[in-house]
Order: C-alpha cells, then sequence, then structure tokens
C-alpha cells in the first residue's frame, strides 16, 4: 500500500530557481532564503520519496489563457522544463509515475473531481523551483513526480474548500494504491505577494505567520477564506496558498486513518523577489528525526 511519508509547502518564486542555477545562493541577499531549507534537505535525503505530487500551478506555460482547466494531471513519465522566456533552466527533466497519476486520475474522477488528463505538459518554475529547494542541485531528481496543477491564473478559481476537499480526495487515491510506494505531496505558491498594479509588491508578515500555524493546526478553519480575502490579505498572487490545502488535505485523509505528523521545519523569509517565502515540512512520526 502506498503511505504518506510527509507533506510540504513551499513558495516558488522563479528567482530562487536563478540563484541556484547562477550559483547565487550564498549572496547575503539569498543565504537566509536557503538556509531555511537546509534541514529539510537533509530529511529528506534520508527520507526521500519515490513519487512526490506537486501541487502547483502553471504559469501560462503548459497551457495558454485559453483553456485554464481548474485541475489537471501530467500522466506522462517524462517531463520536460519549459523555457520561460529566459532560457530553460539548466536543471533535469522530472520523471512521471504513469501508473500512479493514472490510478489518481481515476479515484478522484470517482470522488466527484473532474480532472483534466495532461499528456505532454511542460513545467514551470512552479514545479521545479520547489524541487531544487528540496533536492540541491542534482543530475537527475532522486524521485518521480506528478504535476498536479490547480488553475490560480484565471478566474473563476477552485475555493479554498474546494481545494482541501480535493486533497482528502488525494490521500485516499494515495492510499487505496496498492504498491508499496513512499509517496509525499508538495503543495507551492505564496506566500503574499502581487506582481501587478498599484499595490505590486505587497507583502503581510501578519497574515503569512497567521497561516502557518493555521495550516499546521486548523485546516479547515482555512476554508472560510474566499478569494477576495487571500487578494485583500495576501496579494493577488498571495491567492496561490489555497495550494497548500490540497497537500494538507492529502494528509488529513492519512491522518483519519491514525497517521500522525510532526512539524519539523518553518521557515518564514522577506522577500524573495517581489514575495514572502514561508516553508513547511510535517513529516510522518515514524520517520520524524531530523
Ligand atoms: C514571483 C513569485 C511567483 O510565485 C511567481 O510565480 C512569479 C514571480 C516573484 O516574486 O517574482
Ligand atoms: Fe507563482
Amino acid at each position: 500500500m502506498a503511505q504518506l511519508s510527509a507533506t510540504l509547502y513551499t513558495s516558488h518564486v522563479p528567482a530562487i530557481g536563478a540563484a541556484m542555477d547562477l550559483a547565487r545562493d550564498g549572496d547575503a541577499y539569498w543565504k537566509p532564503v536557503f538556509d531555511g531549507y537546509a534541514a529539510t534537505r537533509q530529511w529528506l535525503a534520508a527520507n526521500t520519496p519515490d513519487v512526490v505530487v506537486m501541487v502547483y500551478n502553471d504559469h501560462a506555460t503548459a497551457m495558454d489563457y485559453s483553456v485554464v482547466p481548474p485541475f489537471a494531471i501530467g500522466v506522462s513519465d517524462h517531463f520536460e522544463i519549459a523555457d520561460e522566456g529566459w532560457g530553460r533552466r539548466p536543471v533535469p527533466d522530472p520523471l512521471g509515475h504513469p501508473a500512479l497519476a493514472r490510478h489518481l486520475v481515476h479515484r478522484l474522477m470517482a470522488s466527484g473531481f473532474d480532472m483534466t488528463v495532461l499528456h505532454r505538459p511542460k513545467v514551470d518554475h512552479g514545479l521545479s523551483v520547489p524541487l531544487s529547494l528540496g533536492f540541491g542541485r542534482v543530475s537527475a531528481w532522486p524521485c518521480r513526480v506528478i504535476p498536479l496543477m490547480v488553475n490560480v491564473v484565471h478566474a473563476p478559481l477552485p475555493t479554498a474548500a474546494r481545494c482541501l476537499a480535493l486533497g482528502q480526495a488525494l490521500g485516499e487515491a494515495i492510499r487505496s494504491y496498492g504498491e508499496d510506494l513512499n509517496v509525499q505531496v508538495w503543495g507551492t505558491g505564496g506566500m503574499s505577494h502581487q506582481l501587478q498594479g498599484p499595490r505590486s509588491g505587497f507583502i503581510n508578515s501578519g497574515f503569512d505567520r497567521w497561516f502557518l500555524d493555521q495550516i499546521v493546526h486548523h485546516p479547515t478553519a482555512l476554508t472560510e477564506l474566499s478569494h477576495e480575502a487571500f487578494v485583500a490579505q495576501a496579494g493577488t498572487e498571495g491567492a496561490e496558498l489555497v495550494m497548500w490545502l490540497v497537500a494538507r488535505g492529502a494528509q488529513m485523509a492519512f491522518q483519519a486513518e491514525g497517521d500522525r505528523f510532526d512539524e519539523l521545519q518553518r521557515h518564514y523569509h522577506v522577500p524573495a523577489s517581489n514575495t514572502a517565502v514561508g516553508h513547511l515540512l510535517l513529516a510522518h512520526r515514524a520517520l520524524a528525526t531530523a
């Protein structure tokens, strides 16, 4: 049976990837950002998953704005890293897990989530930056990756409540996979940031710190947040935080069956590019030693 060894939450700022690719992560500006991931990297090296389900938003890379499904899963065995306009990142292409991905599609459809199936999506910084933060500079990623895309770019967006429910169904779907696999679900994006308009550069650390506490201890309460509330309190792109609820929902499904998870790492730093960086690692209690 597949097991959930951890859920991980992180911002996916493209400049973080550029800092790593240009070996600037030791610079005074970047060091405090990366220092907050050192313990996580160490833990992941000792507890490398077989598969990461990466919950992220496509930034008009795999799909242009003419078609943006609420939820989509990449089912191929290989995903090409996209050129987002400044050259392809010099990181390996992620390999997929078609059998688990197709299982998830079927189970999620049966649970009432009409997933769009993507056969050959290119993947952007939303997926590659979290991998770099978790695994560092590598010649091949140490695990398979299943891209799970959530529309947070084109109204109407799925609600926070729908994202938590998707996560719960995702957790149940992972649990029902027959093969022994070590799976993790990573929720990406946020924290507060706004890239456009008169409020561009907006950060709200009070909201971010509250959100970090809530997602760990009271995830269900976060479903009361409307998109308008996310935009008002966390900036237009702060609405990416609904994707953290998918990962947390998956963990709730395992907790409902008696699994316990501990907070092994929490990190918050402002700024990285235009964004407040937030990160959490919630690890299965059986593995919860650093
Ligand atoms: C930035 C952050 C994002 O989440 C993103 O998708 C693009 C840019 C930024 O801070 O510059
Ligand atoms: Fe983003």
